[in-house]
């Protein structure tokens, strides 16, 4: 809202900032992406949710102490008209939150049904032409793939029996898919990367990108790491610690919702270094994360990296990294620009996951027979392409001999 009333620039957006690169480099053709690709305009965007607190979005905002009291008055009138809907919830998924805004029904069906009645209501009332949904609520415990997730009729059947195997975001995104919406999850949740759901995304022409925004320290992480491996520096330990003192550090210090957060942050450092290609750099790498709840910081996360690395002739060198960052102005960004793409992706006619997506996020989903991108400039490279394709302009592979032919 601050961003398009012209109150600031919007830093971090690839889709309002950044451009692309189109034909040879002597053609000196690089527009914006919102040149280049009919993505929806920040002026027709309609803003809704749910969550389990009644607080408007001004006040919720407040509460959260992210932005400046005197940029909020600015928006404040549209903030105020923002009021959740009543929530989804199970304090079974997240334990260290409780709320009164939040749904009563016989079974999970009957909440997948009422957030369905939700979103037809939303539609209509705003007048909405597309509708995109991202799940940027609480991270969730860890949980693992069943039986119940494994076709749209073994769901269906334990959503009428609530089955435990179904958490809260998962209801949410039955609901998105089933309305074929396209779904995005900012969390690290199993939510919508299991059979059962993409079963439904391909049915439902919905297309899918997640898991888990990647932000902060894994962001750095992937831009760091594909560095070392490309000069071939040996990695023999990667150690990251963070301070945080939100609400998402609050619920990250259950250490069932920190495993689900562990697994997500864990996986990039494994598929960059490739051990099993080059196991005298990076087998038995010692990589270990912690998060520390720490309430003084609030939003503004700091995270510390330090990595042992081996050169030439085996000896060690160290590397720290001290990123003094704020959580919510890192992700606000790519919130959007994935809801925009995802968007763009549906009238391109594109469902299921959606990989070239993959550069947001710290465990991107994947098909199953591949393994996950998560080098940044891969990632970011595999979505221009994607963008040229999609406008029928040639994909650029950097070879560029024919500037000396
Ligand atoms: N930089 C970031 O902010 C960032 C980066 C990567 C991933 N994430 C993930 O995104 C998620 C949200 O992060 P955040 O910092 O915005 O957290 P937050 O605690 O500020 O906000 C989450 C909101 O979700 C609500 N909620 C929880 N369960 C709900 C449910 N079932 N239905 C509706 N609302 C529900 C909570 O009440 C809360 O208001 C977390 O999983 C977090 O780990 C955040």
């Amino acid at each position: 809202m601050a961003i398009r009333r012209g109150l600031a620039p919007p830093i971090g957006s690839l889709t309002q900032m950044g451009t692309i690169r189109l034909g040879k480099r002597t053609e000196g053709r690089t527009p914006k992406i919102h040149d280049f690709v009919p993505l929806a305009s920040l002026n027709d965007i309609v803003f809704g949710g749910w969550d389990i607190f009644e607080e408007d979005c001004y006040a919720a905002a407040r509460t959260a102490g992210v932005l400046e009291p005197a940029q909020l008055e600015r928006v404040r009138g549209e903030l105020e008209a923002i009021k959740p809907m009543p929530a989804v919830f199970d304090r079974r998924y997240v334990k260290r939150l409780d709320g009164p805004n939040v749904k009563k029904g016989k079974n999970k069906r009957d909440l997948a049904e009422q957030v369905i009645a939700d979103i037809r209501a939303f539609k209509a009332e705003h007048g909405c032409d597309r509708m995109v949904m991202i799940w940027c609520g609480s991270t969730e415990v860890y949980m693992k793939e069943t039986a119940v997730h494994a076709t749209i009729a073994s769901f269906e059947k334990a959503l009428e029996e609530s089955d435990d195997a179904i958490p809260s975001s998962m209801v949410y995104a039955y609901a998105a898919l089933r309305e074929g919406l396209p779904f995005a999850n900012a969390a690290p949740n199993l939510t919508a990367d299991v059979p059962a759901m993409l079963q439904l995304a391909a049915r439902c022409k919905a297309p899918v990108a997640g898991n888990d925004m990647k932000t902060g320290q894994t962001l750095i992480k992937t831009i760091i790491a594909p560095g070392l491996k490309a000069r071939l520096l040996g990695v023999k330990g990667w150690y990251s610690t963070n301070i945080l003192g939100n609400r998402d550090g609050e619920v990250l210090d259950d250490p069932e919702s920190f495993k689900t957060k562990e697994e997500s942050k864990k996986s990039a450092l494994d598929y960059i270094f490739q051990p099993h290609l080059y196991p005298e750099l990076y087998q038995d790498l010692c990589h270990v994360v912690r998060i520390n709840y720490y309430p003084p910081r609030g939003d503004n996360k700091e995270g510390w990296d330090n990595i042992d690395l081996i050169g030439w002739l085996g000896y060690p060198m160290q590397l720290k990294i001290n990123f003094l960052c704020r959580d919510s102005i890192l992700a606000a960004p790519i919130v959007l620009d994935s809801v925009l793409f995802l968007d763009l992706a549906k009238r391109a006619g594109m469902s299921g996951i959606q990989e070239w997506l993959s550069f947001y996020f710290k465990s991107p989903m994947h098909a199953p027979e591949v393994y996950p991108e998560h080098d940044l400039f891969i990632q970011l490279m595999k979505l221009k392409n994607t963008l040229r394709y999609l406008q029928g302009e040639d994909l650029i592979t950097h070879l560029g001999r024919e500037y000396y032919d």
